[in-house]
């Protein structure tokens, strides 16, 4: 099947050897994270240009995460992301090379919010390749879509190859919950989940993941919070997966493992206190991960007026086209949409700005890049952009 697609198999090959994999397997999807320029500069793009003048293409559907600007429109920066012509061009090319493999730029690390998708059908327990930490916890902890958490570029090489290893979450057997968390606040919010997440990346010391007994708001809030736990859970550590009773689609009764080891309110709330925002805002930032179009209709009605303090929101171009009115509307509400990028794999005018999320993972991030960052829930960020 050509030199390019063997080079992708011998490459997979040799890591699913140095894991003591016994096989490979097909995948039936591939998520490429580790696309933007200002993340894998020059050798990055070499790796990925090299691999596409060699003749590689993608032999499975495969979305591709965010990159470094708003690809729809390179100058709508929300006023806070710089992008130089350099960085334009870099960019640019590694989304071409991508492209010409095949995969398909939503340039969103939600993926699975997106309409294709939606259109490819995928059921609990298929195989994927995904990077992105953030997706790959909700989707073995909410769609039980089966993945590792592959790097940027074996992701790219599994798409080309269609298999991975049959190792880690891949079997069966390692996607049995070790011991059972018990979380007394309910229903957690946002911010509780991803405190929760922090918690568990620091104690959960096992392969298999941690069954979570967390008692959840109903929906359509319940996927922001499950999206934010996801998220948490990656940035805060190397868990892959959690098992949530009514969540995770497999059989839980019966499956509780141990006496259950509470995190206590007292814990989250305390944690929650040092994570407030202390400084005045300059702005507030939400999507990480991406925000989906049904998360603009809950920002909408929690925005009860003309934001004070801008409010920055990161989403895909699919997420925008399909939001419809609820995207004018919270423009005029001072709302500003960046496509595409975010405020991490994007690149900042500067350091000294003082923001405000919901995103445990963003806060992660952003904590060493800007002068201070806070956490707030999303109805709690509504109010204090409309009374700072
Ligand atoms: Fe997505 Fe950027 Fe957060 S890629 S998960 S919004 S760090």
């Amino acid at each position: 099947m050509g030199e390019a697609k063997a080079r992708a198999l011998e490459a997979i090959v040799k890591v699913a050897e140095s894991l003591g994999a016994e096989r490979l397997i097909r995948i039936e999807h591939a998520h490429i994270s580790g696309v933007s320029y200002g993340t894998i500069g020059e050798p990055g793009r070499r790796f990925i240009e090299d691999l596409y003048l060699s003749g590689a293409r993608v032999s499975v559907p495969t979305t591709v995460n965010p990159i470094g600007f708003d690809d729809a429109d390179p100058a709508n920066t929300g006023g806070i992301l710089k992008v130089d012509k350099d960085f334009l061009e870099g960019q640019q090319a590694i989304i071409r090379a991508l492209t010409g493999m095949g995969a398909n730029p939503v340039l969103t690390c939600t993926p699975y919010k997106t309409r294709s998708f939606a259109s490819l059908n995928l059921k609990p327990g298929s195989h994927v390749a995904w990077g992105e930490s953030s997706a790959v916890a909700y989707a073995n902890t909410v769609l039980g879509i089966w993945t590792n958490r592959e790097g940027g570029p074996l992701a790219l090489l599994a798409s080309i190859a269609g298999r991975t290893y049959y190792y880690g979450v891949h079997i069966p057997e390692n996607r049995i919950p070790s011991e059972t968390y018990r979380v007394e606040i309910a229903p957690v919010d946002e911010v509780d989940a991803g405190v929760v997440a922090e918690i568990l990346a620091e104690t959960h010391d096992n392969d298999r993941p941690p069954l979570v007994e967390m008692g959840l708001p109903p929906e359509p809030y319940r996927d922001i919070v499950l999206r934010e736990f996801s998220a948490a859970l990656g940035a805060a550590g190397n868990i892959s997966m959690a098992v949530i009773p009514g969540i995770t689609p497999v059989e839980t009764r019966g499956m509780r493992p141990g006496p259950a080891i509470e995190i206590e309110a007292r814990l989250i709330i305390s944690r929650r206190k040092d994570l407030a925002p202390g400084n005045p805002v300059d702005f507030i930032f939400l999507g990480c991960p991406h925000l989906a179009a049904d998360d603009l209709k809950i920002l909408d009605h929690y925005l009860n007026g003309k934001a004070r303090i801008p409010i920055i929101a990161t989403l895909s171009r699919d997420a925008y086209e399909r939001a419809g009115d609820h995207i004018r509307r919270l423009q005029a509400k001072g709302v500003r949409f960046i496509r595409s990028t975010c405020l991490i794999v994007g690149q900042l005018k500067s350091r000294d700005y003082s923001i405000a999320t919901n995103s445990y993972k963003a806060y992660f991030y952003l904590r060493r890049k800007v002068s201070s960052v806070g956490l707030l829930s999303l109805p709690a960020l509504a109010r204090l952009a409309v009374n700072p």
